[in-house]
């Protein structure tokens, strides 16, 4: 990151008591002196016996509230002579004057930023200004971070408006013949393949769509991760902040992440009254449940892949075990998805096999190019899809708020895997299903997590979600309903699936 230019003024006040009478030539001299030998700008007044200090430091030099305490030790030393005292030292307010360059207060009047009180504009200087200080925030240094909090929210609303990354980076040879042009989801439906649950953005999956889904889990495992020799674990799927604060999704998604609250105690009796209400005017009283919930320990997954990182958190790994390369398709991960009608291409719990590797740079590169070539000759020889890949604005910097960032550096950065879908319109101008990704992170978290090897190698990592359903809906969408008509490559896989007998019930489907 470029250092920001700033200046820092920190404007305070320390009481003189004991033999005070009041700012004499003497007194005032003495303080002169005093802040001469201090390096920052300083500057002082008298307010009867109050003596205000405004000190000044570059984001380079001394931070100011060192040296406002530095002046304050100083003149305690030599007012001691004089048999006076300071007592309430007090920081009254610290101002961050930022070079204003392209800015204009237009653009700026709408950031607000915790704990700025006031934003304004002067001698071509944005000024931040800060009040209620306490030691903590200024021991800790934390105005250093306020101007970063202020540029990147500058470059938020630089982004607002902008379209995402996207550049497409191969097509497909094979073309959809289209002989199926419905929506997957209103036939899947209609077949009761699947039901709408009473939750946002979930459905139940029958052993029909399920036994689909094992089909393309097993294409999966022959194809890619038996081949290339990825092992199974079960990574967690409650995630405590700590994790997310490193992987950047604790403020980069925390409106579409789920959290995990559960009872204040374990003790029933809290939900006495809740009971009584239920049960005797068979209502919920849901409004009376925060109030019983603890502060929030986590959130359910999102990405699937930061419980790995926290796996190799400061662990030291030998040469000799990398690559490493695990995969876990052991549970959902969930996103508070925007409320609407979606299909099951689109939903707020949603299964993935996660696929993670951990190696050199080259290494890291080659794992990558290897599982392209896998899901490419699945896509055209198998499947037989219409399928693209475009580079995209990388998973690890969306998910951490960055929208428009990319990655410079030809191998990092995240691939998207899209498909066409029919039922959405024509191919040049319908949107296409992203139905899975990879990705080379570089050293970002090898870096935040502090994963080291044994030897002088550099450690990367990558990773690669392959969404079940959206696999799913690209065949339904392409090949139609009837499992007989999708590719022949792919009929060993569905033997299971074909033999299920749809569940028919009286009232439903
Ligand atoms: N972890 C990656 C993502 O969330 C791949 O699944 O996109
Ligand atoms: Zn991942």
């Amino acid at each position: 990151m470029t250092k920001l230019k700033y200046t820092t003024v920190i404007k305070g006040h320390y009481i003189l008591k004991g033999n005070f009478s009041g700012p004499t030539p003497e007194l005032v001299e003495l303080i002169e002196d005093v802040l001469k030998k201090i390096k920052n700008k300083t500057e002082f007044n008298f307010n009867k016996e109050v003596l205000n200090i405004v000190v000044e430091s570059n984001e380079d030099e001394t931070f100011a509230y060192e040296v406002f305490m530095q002046i304050k030790n100083k003149l305690r030393d030599t007012l001691k002579t004089k048999k006076i005292g300071l007592k309430n030292i007090t920081v009254d307010s610290a101002e961050l004057k930022i070079p204003a360059e392209d800015l204009s207060l237009e653009r700026i009047k709408d950031i607000k930023i915790e704990y700025v009180s006031d934003i304004k504009f002067e001698n071509n200087n944005v000024i931040l200004i800060i009040n209620n200080l306490d030691e903590w925030f200024l021991k800790n240094q934390f105005l250093r971070n306020i101007p970063n909090v202020f540029f990147e929210k500058i470059e938020k609303l630089k982004e607002a408006g902008k379209k995402e990354f996207w550049e497409l980076i191969w097509t497909s040879k094979n073309k959809c013949d289209c002989r199926f042009t419905l929506d997957p989801t209103v036939e899947a439906l209609k077949k009761g393949w699947l039901k709408k649950y009473p939750m946002q953005g979930v459905y139940f999956f029958t052993p029909k769509l399920t036994a689909i889904f094992r089909a393309i889990e097993n294409l999966i495992l022959d194809e890619i991760l038996n081949k290339l020799e990825f092992k199974e674990a079960i990574f967690p799927k409650q995630i405590p902040f700590e994790i997310w604060k490193k992987t950047g999704h604790l403020t980069g998604v925390p409106a579409e992440v789920f959290y995990l609250s559960p009872a204040k105690t374990r003790d029933i009796s809290i939900f006495d009254d809740i009971n009584d209400i239920i049960k005797i005017t068979n209502t919920i009283p849901i409004e009376k449940y925060p109030s019983r919930l603890r502060e929030p320990i986590g959130g359910y997954c999102y990405a699937q892949c930061p419980p790995f990182y926290w796996f190799f958190e400061k662990e030291i790994i030998p040469e000799n075990v990398l690559p490493i390369k695990w995969y876990d398709k052991s549970g959902p991960s969930f996103r508070w998805e925007s409320g609407g009608l979606h299909g099951f291409e689109r939903l707020n719990e949603f299964h993935r096999i996660e696929l993670v590797w951990l190696d050199s740079i080259e290494g890291v590169i080659s794992i990558r190019n290897k599982l392209m070539e896998c899901y490419k000759h699945i896509f055209d020889n198998i499947l037989k899809l219409e399928w693209r890949m475009a580079r995209v604005t990388p998973w690890y910097y969306a998910q951490s708020g960055k929208i428009t960032a990319t990655e410079l550096i030809k191998e990092k950065g995240t691939i998207d895997y899209e498909s066409y879908l029919p039922y959405r319109g024509p191919r040049e101008s319908s949107e296409w299903l992203e139905f899975q990704n990879i990705s080379i992170h570089g050293d970002k978290f090898v870096k935040t997590f502090k994963i080291k090897c044994n030897k002088d190698v550099e450690l990367w990592t990558g990773c690669s979600g392959i969404g079940l359903e959206r696999w799913a809906v690209t065949i339904i969408s392409q090949y139609g309903m009837d499992l007989e008509q999708w590719p022949s490559n792919f009929q060993p896989y569905l033997k299971e699936a074909k033999q299920i007998i749809e569940t028919k019930l009286i009232t439903w489907p």
